[in-house]
């Protein structure tokens, strides 16, 4: 049982709020636990290796993702690792395990900062597959691009990284009735990343700064139709075709800069969109939006507002409270499986998660 305790390893300083693990974020953690079973199934196919070795990267206190695909799997075919820049977390990991009897399945608790922390130098063995939802819309504030930078070079060759891609995209929005119509993605997050901000197998705090501060031009081929608002979406492809679209959960939320008369759209033509924002922890700067003819100059008005709404016609399928409600997975056996799960999850963990401590 000694491998089991949890293992040391944080630094302390600049630690991010406790957070649960977003049981109150049904869709979000349906679609991550089946992107993870499918990525361990094919990685049960791609690799001949016994157990697959899965690392859920920030666990939370209960651990949702690995301890409900734990119980999926038999003893000896995947093994678990759980980390956490929490200790208390840890300590509630290691006693949920063991309440469900899945403990000999989580060889390896650890509690550290994803961010920098290195497999190898501890002595563990390269993931298969990582699972990681550390993140805000937009991919703001939380560390997950920091994260994936970390991890994406530490698995095995080949190896899953959940979720697969993270795109963020501008969008012109319209709210009454609402419709959407994307404009362009403006970044895309895979591990691949790690090539990108690590210097022999750390990340660079500059090319990590440059990777996180976007600022990008995109150019509308066909002009801007007059809308209400741009906004910042945010996509995930978990594994394969499994999705978390926007406006599906807390971490895809459509963002939008402040409105104000000063920065209405101007009229007339609009040739480009320009974005700007920083990713992850680097820093607050607010997202903000310019627009403009191939003349102006691209100052940052933030957000465009108009009366005139009757040439967004165009605009891709309504979106609306009840569309996202019936998601594609609401309504199916797994749903209502995960609701009776997680309520069960929850009330063992109850007398584990110190008074106070978040759901
Ligand atoms: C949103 S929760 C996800 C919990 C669980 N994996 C799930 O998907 O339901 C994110 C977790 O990441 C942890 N976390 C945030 N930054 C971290 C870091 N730098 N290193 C390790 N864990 C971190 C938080 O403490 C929190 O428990």
């Amino acid at each position: 049982m000694q491998g089991h305790k949890p293992t040391h390893i944080r630094d302390t300083h600049s630690l991010p709020e406790p957070q649960g693990c977003l049981i109150n974020d049904p869709l979000r953690t349906v679609k991550y636990i089946q992107a993870g079973y499918d990525a361990i199934r094919a990685a049960m196919e791609k690799f001949p290796e016994r157990p697959i070795r899965v690392l859920e990267s920030g666990s939370g206190p209960y651990a949702t993702l690995s301890m409900t695909l734990a119980s999926l799997f038999e003893q000896g075919e995947v093994e678990f690792m759980a980390l956490d820049i929490f200790e208390e977390s840890i300590k509630c990991v290691y006693q949920i395990s063991k309440v469900f009897g899945q403990s000999e399945k989580f060889p390896d608790l650890l509690v550290g900062d994803a961010t920098t922390l290195s497999l190898e130098k501890l002595g563990k063995k390269a993931p298969h597959v990582v699972l990681c939802e550390t993140m805000s819309p937009g991919l703001q504030v939380e560390p997950q691009v920091a994260i994936t930078a970390n991890f994406g070079d530490q698995m095995v060759e080949g190896g899953f990284f959940v979720p697969e891609k993270i795109d963020l995209s501008v969008a012109a929005a319209k709210l009454f009735p609402t419709r959407i119509k994307e404009l362009g993605v403006i970044y895309s997050l895979t591990k691949e990343v790690s090539q990108r901000v690590k210097i022999a197998g750390r990340i660079d705090p500059k090319l990590l700064e440059m990777e996180q501060n976007l600022d990008v031009r995109m150019p509308l081929p066909e002009g801007l139709p007059r809308v209400d608002r741009l906004v910042l979406q945010t996509r995930l492809r978990l594994f394969g075709d499994r999705y978390l679209e926007p406006g599906e959960s807390l971490i895809t939320c459509p963002l939008s800069p402040f409105i104000s008369e000063e920065t209405r759209l101007p009229r007339g033509r609009i040739d480009w969109v320009r974005a700007k924002l920083v990713l992850g922890t680097a820093g607050s700067d607010p997202l903000k939006f310019s627009v403009g003819a191939d003349s102006s100059q691209g100052a940052f008005p933030g957000i465009a507002d108009s009366t005139d709404r009757s040439d967004l016609s165009d605009v891709t399928g309504p979106v609306s409270e009840v569309d996202l409600i019936n998601g594609s997975c609401v309504g199916n056996g797994n749903w209502l499986n995960f609701r009776r799960f997680s309520k069960k999850l929850f009330e063992i963990a109850q007398k584990f998660i110190p008074p106070g401590y978040p759901d």
